[in-house]
């Protein structure tokens, strides 16, 4: 379904928050981020460099392992971030707020496979991959919905 990808080859942390920074200043209410990968890939450093960037004042960007949810006041608004791995079911997306949230505020989505009939066609699907080397990391982003051509530019110009 996708129908464009870009490849990157992060060769640490800094490399992935990097990329989280430069994307981050593109985005407005209404764009989901769907970060895929394993256990430890860097979904949440993603996520966590993403909104610090765009915070006012900085606080802790914690893991929503529990929570599912965390929402923050930006500079550009409401961004959600969730971790849907403990999701038990679909309904749960309605009840937290998660699918208004799609369409309203800005939303970084851990574990978007749970997301199932509420999978946002327009998101951007980034994922996540370890390498041989310990810090190293493939990230693949992949679109359909043509806005995040543009809103992927800064990343050609590293
Ligand atoms: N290139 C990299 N990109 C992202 N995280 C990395 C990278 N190299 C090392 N790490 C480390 O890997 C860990 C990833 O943890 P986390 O972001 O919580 O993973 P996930 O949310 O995917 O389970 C962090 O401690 C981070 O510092
Ligand atoms: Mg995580």
């Amino acid at each position: 379904m996708a129908t464009n990808t870009l490849k990157f080859d992060l060769k640490n942390a800094d490399g992935t928050a990097k990329l989280a920074r430069v994307l981050s200043m593109n985005i407005q209410s209404g764009d989901t981020i769907l970060l895929g990968g394993p256990v430890g890939a860097g979904k949440t450093h993603f996520a966590r460099s993403f909104i610090k960037s765009l915070l006012i004042t900085d606080e802790d960007v914690p893991s929503p392992t529990f929570t599912l949810v965390q929402t923050y006041e930006t500079q550009i608004g409401e961004v959600w971030h969730a971790d849907l791995y403990r999701l038990s079911t679909e309904q749960e997306i309605e009840e937290l707020g998660l699918s208004d949230a799609m369409t309203e505020a800005v939303c970084l989505i851990e574990w978007p496979d749970r997301l199932g009939s509420y999978t946002p066609t327009d998101a951007l699907s980034i994922d996540i991959n370890p390498l041989s080397a310990l810090d190293e990391r493939c990230l693949t982003a992949r679109w359909s919905h043509p806005k995040w051509t543009a809103k992927t530019k800064g990343w050609q110009h590293d």
